[in-house]
């Protein structure tokens, strides 16, 4: 049954959010790259989502800005990071809900794509492909296995476009 709801995230929501993110992630990092987030220019308001349960912050995504450089230049588009749900709260479909809730708003933003880093086990049934089909390449760590550089295209997606086609740089607030 699903008893939560999903909306934008607003300040006061803010020490919830970290809550949920240090105990997903098992440490402060990832907290510590939202709250940089949203002092930076690739914070999107209107793609970062909380998933409300019972007056509770249950989970957390964000949809940011990154760029990709083409042969022809430099331009922004969205990037998928970081996701994170309480983990008394997790395998009820809450995570999926937010990230496809998340999409909808990139969508509706007029985005063509959503690139990320994660495992495809997780994010394929959820739409993601290997970017590198695409001709995107994601800057992974060393351990990273390439398939873990992702995305989801979106109706504004134009394959012809060559602007769309080259390397993802993580802004700077990932350190
Ligand atoms: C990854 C995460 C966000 C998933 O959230 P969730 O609410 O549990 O996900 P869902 O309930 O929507 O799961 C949908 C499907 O994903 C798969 N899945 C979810 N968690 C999984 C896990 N830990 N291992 C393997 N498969 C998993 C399952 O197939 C699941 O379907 P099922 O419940 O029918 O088996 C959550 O486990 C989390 O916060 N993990 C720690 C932080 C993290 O790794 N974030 C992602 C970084 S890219």
């Amino acid at each position: 049954m699903t008893d939560w709801v999903i909306r934008p995230e607003t300040p006061e929501d803010f020490p919830a959010i970290r809550t949920v993110q240090v105990a997903a992630f098992n440490e402060d990092r990832v907290a510590d790259g939202v709250d940089r987030i949203r002092e930076s220019w690739i914070y999107r308001p209107a793609t970062s989502l909380v998933a409300v349960s019972d007056g509770d912050v249950v989970g957390h995504v964000m949809i940011t800005g990154c760029t990709v450089t083409s042969e022809t230049g430099e331009r922004e588009v969205a990037m998928l990071t970081p996701l994170g749900v309480l983990p008394g709260h997790q395998r009820r479909g809450i995570g999926s809900a937010l990230v496809r809730a998340a999409l909808a708003g990139a969508a509706q933003a007029g985005e063509p794509f959503v690139v990320l880093e994660g495992s495809p086990v997780y994010y394929g049934p959820l739409g993601f492909v290997a970017s590198r089909d695409h001709g995107i390449e994601m800057q992974l760590p060393d351990w990273a296995p390439p398939e873990a550089g992702q995305v989801h295209l979106l109706p504004a997606y134009d394959p012809a476009d060559a602007t769309l086609r080259g390397k993802i740089a993580y802004p700077p607030v990932y350190g």
